[in-house]
């Protein structure tokens, strides 16, 4: 659930360059620049992923893409037009919280049938293959939520190839089938749902559970059955295939031009720079601004990957004394927050008006913020935090044309692409950082002083978790300076010091995050090391707040 409340993106990483840019054009007050047509998928075998909304269509996709089969996610009323380009080999329809008899309840548009492709419809997805192909659907006597037993009444269905006769699948509906449409079977029930799964003979399915989340053990066969066996896909969507394609996109769209690209340290843009580079070579150059804000060691280790082992165009600007000026004195986050982003672009325009005639702009953004920013039923705050934070543009002047040779990708998928392109483990596998860096994590006002103290306390923090195996695991983990000092005493002298606070969470999308209960011997030789090592500090609590309430950040 998004919180409309909140100022912050639900953002997954390093975000920080488009919300840089995004501040940018609100700044200059002008249109993105013109995006980059994506060239079209020739070979690609793709599923797509009807939406109708339901929490799980994103993890639909994603599942598909484990069977290393490339697949989309569209609004349900996308035009026949837009889905021809992507050379369709099924559809699976998600679920929704609609009911099919409600008034303007969304559902398949012709195509979906008439091409006479396979079809998968999970739970909404089948209710609304039920009405329109003329089955009946009827309230649930009782709502279905949680795991339940599934029996298959058939043994030669290929989309239940491998299965056995019975296992556990996750409900969570109310409507359900009460007349099959014709030419339909029923193909398994569990003890509250008579049919919890039907099919007809050309390949049309519909599954009143959710294959999709992992309360499905059996999910990812069902899934693999369906894109292999019932779509006959290949399976060709791998990193290898993804690289080699997307070069020759590029090579193609950008010929003799110049790309600019700013590099974070994260591995979105890492991979970004290092797929153009593959491409184009020095005709791509990377600018990699020191902010000041960043952690101990970061500008060294990426300049040092970039520059020395993969060589690429690198021009470094530390700028940590101009964004130190403009911060002091500043102390409300979202005053931070603009302070910097405006600052960094400033950096970045100057830099890139020194190449001369750049043509392109390189950005890292990923598939989850395409489909966000394309989603139809934007609220008009979601739309705000997005001004402030999603896919924007350098002002239109530049006339840079956006490349994002990222934007269909998952997370995960860029880390394989990121390791097949061979960048450091520590890079591929970096935890998210925000983009205005040590600068939220520092209550108050940001002074050199305060960031050597924070510099100090993180990498502690950092060492420990990865001595303990659990950096990866994690997806972030970090200390922040508190605004708060205490009394304590150190030898026989009292003293009065700085309070570290230590957040670790888990969490899919930062969206939602759970506070990690981190063993306590970890915990105890973290405060013990920060106390004893980092001078001013006497006091380390640790954040056991998950979000909601509490955003992942402490600014
Ligand atoms: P919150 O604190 O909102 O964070 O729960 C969600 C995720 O976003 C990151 N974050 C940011 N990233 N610019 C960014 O690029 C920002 O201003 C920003 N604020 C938060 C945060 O680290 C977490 O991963």
């Amino acid at each position: 659930m998004k919180n409309e409340q909140s100022h912050r993106v639900p953002t997954s990483d390093d975000i920080e360059v488009s919300t840089y840019l995004g501040i940018a054009k609100e700044l200059h007050g002008e249109q993105p620049a013109p995006e980059a047509k994506p060239l079209p998928p020739e070979e690609r075998e793709t599923i797509v992923v009807i939406d109708f909304g339901s929490q799980y269509s994103m993890l639909i996709a994603r599942r598909i893409r484990e069977c290393h089969v490339y697949c989309e996610l569209v609004p349900w009323d996308t035009p026949w037009q837009k889905i021809a380009p992507l050379n369709p080999r099924g559809f699976v329809l998600s679920g929704g919280p609609a009911s099919v008899y409600n008034p303007g309840a969304p559902v398949a548009l012709s195509y979906v049938y008439d091409k006479h492709l396979p079809v998968m419809g999970i739970c909404y997805g089948m209710q609304v293959i039920t009405h329109q192909l003329g089955g009946q659907i009827t309230p649930g006597e009782k709502h279905e939520y949680g795991h339940a037993m599934l029996y298959l009444n058939t043994e030669d269905c290929p989309l239940f190839a491998g299965l056995p006769p019975s296992f556990s699948v996750w409900m969570s509906h109310g409507d359900q089938i009460l007349n099959l449409p014709k030419n339909f079977k029923t193909l398994a029930y569990t003890d509250n749902t008579p049919v919890a799964a039907m099919g007809s003979d050309d390949g049309v399915f519909g599954l009143q559970f959710h294959p999709e989340v992992i309360h499905t053990p059996m999910g990812k066969t069902i899934f693999q059955n369906f894109v292999y066996k019932v779509c006959g896909c290949q399976g060709n969507w791998t990193s290898a295939n993804f690289i080699t394609e997307s070069i020759e996109k590029i090579k193609k769209q950008v010929g003799d031009g110049k790309v600019i690209c700013a590099l974070s340290g994260g591995v979105d843009s890492a991979v970004t720079a290092t797929l153009i580079h593959r491409a184009i070579g020095n005709n791509l150059t990377c600018i990699f601004i020191n902010n000041g804000l960043l952690r101990r060691q970061e500008p060294e280790r990426v300049l040092n990957t970039f520059l020395r082992n993969l060589k690429l165009n690198v021009t470094y600007v530390d700028a940590s004394e101009r964004f130190l000026e403009r911060l002091k004195g500043v102390t409300d986050p979202e005053v931070k927050r603009h302070t910097i982003g405006e600052e960094f672009i400033k950096v970045f325009e100057e830099e890139a008006a020194k190449l001369g005639k750049v043509n392109f702009l390189a950005q890292g953004t990923l598939y989850p913020d395409v489909i966000e920013s394309s989603s139809a039923s934007e609220t008009k705050a979601s739309a705000t935090i997005k001004s402030h934070h999603n896919v924007g543009g350098l002002p239109a002047k530049m006339k840079l044309i956006l490349i994002e040779p990222l934007r269909y990708l998952f997370k995960d998928e860029v880390r394989e692409v990121g390791m097949a392109l061979g960048l450091p483990e520590d890079m591929t596998w970096r935890q998210p950082f925000p983009g205005p860096g040590l600068a939220i994590r520092i209550i108050g006002e940001v002074t050199k002083e305060k960031l050597e103290t924070l510099r100090a306390a993180d990498w502690i923090v950092m060492n420990e978790v990865k001595k303990a195996k659990l950096y990866r695991q994690l997806w972030q983990s970090f200390a922040v300076l508190t605004g708060i000092k205490s009394v304590g005493v150190t030898g026989d002298y009292r003293s009065y010091g700085y309070t570290i606070a230590i957040r670790a969470i888990n969490s899919d999308d930062a969206m939602t995050a759970e506070w990690t209960r981190l063993p306590y011997d970890l915990l105890a030789r973290i405060s013990d090391r920060i106390v004893n090592e980092v001078p001013d500090v006497n006091r380390v609590v640790y954040d056991i707040t998950s979000k909601p309430p509490a955003t992942i950040e402490w600014e």
